[in-house]
């Protein structure tokens, strides 16, 4: 099933930015930094795939939820844009010559920051789950489902095994 998969995939990623909050919490910036460029590796691959084997499949089907594919396409541009606002500004903030609380405070502002992001991510992830994939398991035949997967599954085995050399 395509919504199984893309839910391991979502599962994924999420545990990629939840090591990136760690070290960040913790205010080891390069280790933020590493897991951070991971993550949006990853997510970019994510919605490549996406883009490329599900969105012109869902825009062909008819569709019993409200949402049709532009919508998606429109949501994956800005989620792009806001996460590039996050590498900046962890970038900015590895530069800064601070004292512990002007630390701590950026800290909380970055964190608060991207507490909206995934919020917006995790909506967005839902709706895929809930809506796009629900039904293109639904209408799609067996033989077109099964393609799909096996090529969805090797390119994301590339882009996993590319970061999991470089995470050592
Ligand atoms: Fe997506
Ligand atoms: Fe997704």
């Amino acid at each position: 099933m395509l919504v199984k998969l893309i839910h391991q995939q979502h599962l994924a990623l999420q545990e990629l930015f939840a090591r990136h909050q760690e070290a960040l919490l913790q205010g080891h910036f390069d280790i933020a930094d590493e897991w951070l460029q991971h993550f949006a590796y990853c997510q970019k691959a994510h919605m490549q795939i996406e883009e490329a084997y599900l969105f012109p499949e869902f825009a062909k089907i008819e569709h019993k939820s409200k949402w049709d594919v532009s919508l998606y396409v429109k949501e994956h541009a800005k989620i792009k844009i806001l996460f590039q606002n996050i590498i900046n500004d962890l970038n900015w903030l590895s530069e800064q010559e601070l004292n512990e609380s002007q630390r701590r405070r950026n800290i909380i502002a970055l964190l608060d920051k991207e507490k909206t992001l995934k919020g917006l991510n995790q909506h967005h992830e839902e709706r895929e789950e809930e809506a796009m994939l629900i039904e293109l398991d639904a209408q799609l035949d067996a033989r077109q489902l099964k393609e799909l997967q096996v090529d969805i599954k090797m390119t994301w085995a590339e882009v996993m095994g590319v970061v999991k050399d470089k995470a050592g």
